[in-house]
C-alpha cells in the first residue's frame, strides 16, 4: 500500500499517495496519517509536527499517551492527560484524537485506526528498556518522518523557567542571545542533537507556514484579543474558543505584545517563550485567523479602525495598566465593543512555572537521563557504521 523508506523531508506528502503518478482511483482514496506522543507542555515543535504530518495525507489522527504510561517510559509530564488531550485537539492541523495509547507504535494500532502510514520527527524514541518505540512500524514500512523543529524542546523550556534567564527574549543588543547554550547554561558540545538545544531561527517560511492566509470577508465579525499568550496553555485554549463562540463568523486576531512589553507588566524573566515563538504557538491554534507581532499595549483607534474590529475581548485574568497609568481598553470601552469573557479556567503561565519549579529536581533527573540514553545510542550508531565500513574496506581488499 505504501512505499517503503522514509526520509527527513518537511513537505515529504506531495510525491507520495495522491502524486502524479496515482491513479486517478488511488488519488481519491483518503490517505489517513497516525502521530503519536506525551505532548506534554506542547509547543510549536509539536505543532510544527503535525502541520508536516498533516502535508502527508488527507486525514490526522494523533494518539497521547497516558500519564502513566509516560511516567513509566520517561518521567512525570508537567500536564495532565486531561490536559494534553485538549491542547492537541486545539491545534489545527489534528482532524482526531486518540486518547491513552501505548507508548510503542504497533501496526496493530496503525490497522485499528484504519492509518497507512505513522509519522514521528527524525529524532529517536526509546522506550524504558532502551528499545526504539517505532521498531515494528519501521520494518513494515508503516513509518515516515519528518524534521524535528530545531531550538525547541520542553526540555530547554523547563530550563529557561528554573535558570530566570532572559536570554532568550528577542533583543537584539542582547550578546547571550547569540550563544549556543543548552537548557543549563553550559556548552552544548556532547549533548544529544535532539533534546540537546541550540536557538530557534525564526523565518518568513515558517510563519507562511502557520499562518491561515485568509482575509476577513465580507460578513465576517472582526474580533481583537491581545496579551502575552505566553507557554501557550489550555487557559488560553478556554478562552479562544469561548472568544470564538461569541459570532456565527468569526474571524479572530490576536495582538501579541513584545517582550520588553510583556516583561515590563508580569516582571522576572517573562514572557519565557519569545515573540517568535509564541507568534508560532498561537498560529497553531485552530481558532486564530491573524497574529499581529508586536501589537501596541493600548488598543487604540489607529488600530481599531486599521483592522475594522467589531469587538475587542478579554478574559476575567487582570488587566495591567499601561506605562503612564492608563486603562489600554479606554477606547474599546468608550466606543461600546469592549466584552469579558469567562474562560471558566483560571489557569495561568505562572501555574506552570510553579508546577515545574516544584519538581524540579525530578524534571533535571528526567532531562539528563533522556538525553543520556540519546546520546549512547548516537554513540552506538556511529560504531555501527565504522564497523561496516571497515569490513566493507577488508571486502575490497580481499
Ligand atoms: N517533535 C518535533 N520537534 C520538537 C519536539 C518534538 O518534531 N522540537 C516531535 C517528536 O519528534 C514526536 C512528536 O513531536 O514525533 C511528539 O513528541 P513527544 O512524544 O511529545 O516528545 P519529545 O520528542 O520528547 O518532545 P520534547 O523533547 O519537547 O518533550
Ligand atoms: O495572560 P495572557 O496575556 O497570556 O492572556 C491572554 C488572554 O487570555 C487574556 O485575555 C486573558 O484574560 C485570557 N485568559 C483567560 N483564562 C486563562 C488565561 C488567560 O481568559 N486561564
Amino acid at each position: 500500500m505504501i512505499k517503503n523508506g522514509h526520509h527527513a523531508n518537511e513537505e515529504a506528502g506531495s510525491t507520495e499517495p495522491g502524486g502524479s503518478a496515482c491513479s486517478p482511483a488511488k488519488r481519491k482514496r483518503v490517505v489517513r496519517v497516525w502521530c503519536d506522543g506525551c505532548y506534554d507542555m506542547v509547543h510549536y515543535g509539536h505543532s510544527n509536527q503535525l502541520r508536516q504530518a498533516k502535508a502527508m495525507a488527507d486525514h490526522l489522527i494523533v494518539g497521547v499517551h497516558t500519564d502513566e504510561e509516560i511516567a513509566k517510559h520517561k518521567g512525570p509530564p508537567v500536564f495532565t492527560e486531561e490536559e494534553r488531550y485538549k491542547i492537541v485537539r486545539s491545534i489545527k492541523w489534528v482532524d482526531e484524537i486518540v486518547e491513552a495509547v501505548p507508548y510503542v507504535t504497533t501496526l496493530a494500532t496503525l490497522d485499528e485506526y484504519n492509518c497507512d502510514f505513522c509519522v514521528h520527527g527524525d529524532d529517536i524514541t526509546l522506550t524504558a528498556e532502551g528499545k526504539d518505540s517505532y521498531e515494528e512500524v519501521k520494518r513494515e514500512g508503516r513509518y515516515r518522518e519528518c524534521k524535528r523543529t530545531q531550538g525547541v524542546s520542553t526540555t530547554d523550556l523547563v530550563g529557561r523557567m528554573l535558570l530566570m534567564t532572559k536570554t532568550h527574549h528577542s533583543n537584539l543588543d542582547n550578546p547571550d542571545y547569540q550563544q549556543h547554550t543548552d537548557n543549563f547554561g553550559k556548552s552544548p558540545k556532547g549533548n544529544s542533537p535532539w533534546t540537546g538545544v541550540s536557538q530557534f531561527l525564526q523565518t518568513s517560511q515558517k510563519i507562511i507556514q502557520f499562518a491561515s492566509g485568509k482575509e476577513p470577508q465580507p460578513g465576517d465579525t472582526i474580533i481583537y484579543v491581545a496579551g502575552a499568550f505566553d507557554l501557550f496553555h489550555i487557559g488560553h485554549v478556554d478562552f479562544l474558543e469561548m472568544v470564538y463562540k461569541q459570532a456565527e463568523r468569526p474571524y479572530i486576531i490576536v495582538g501579541l505584545h513584545f517582550d520588553q512589553e510583556v516583561n515590563r507588566y508580569k516582571g522576572k524573566n517573562y514572557p519565557i517563550m519569545n515573540i517568535h515563538e509564541r507568534t508560532l504557538s498561537v498560529l497553531a491554534c485552530r481558532y486564530v485567523s491573524e497574529v499581529v507581532i508586536g501589537a501596541p499595549y493600548a488598543v487604540g483607534k489607529d488600530l481599531l479602525d486599521h483592522f475594522k474590529v467589531d469587538l475587542v475581548c478579554h478574559g476575567k485574568t487582570e488587566v495591567f495598566p499601561d506605562k503612564d497609568g492608563s486603562d489600554p481598553y479606554a477606547e474599546p470601552k468608550k466606543r461600546e465593543i469592549f466584552r469579558t469573557i469567562d474562560s471558566g479556567n483560571n489557569l495561568t503561565t505562572d501555574d506552570i512555572v510553579q508546577r515545574i519549579i516544584a519538581n524540579r529536581l525530578q524534571y533535571e533527573a528526567r532531562n539528563q537521563k533522556k538525553e543520556a540514553r540519546e546520546v549512547a545510542l548516537i554513540d552506538t550508531l556511529k560504531r555501527k557504521e565504522q564497523q561496516d565500513k571497515n569490513e566493507a574496506a577488508t571486502h575490497a581488499a580481499q
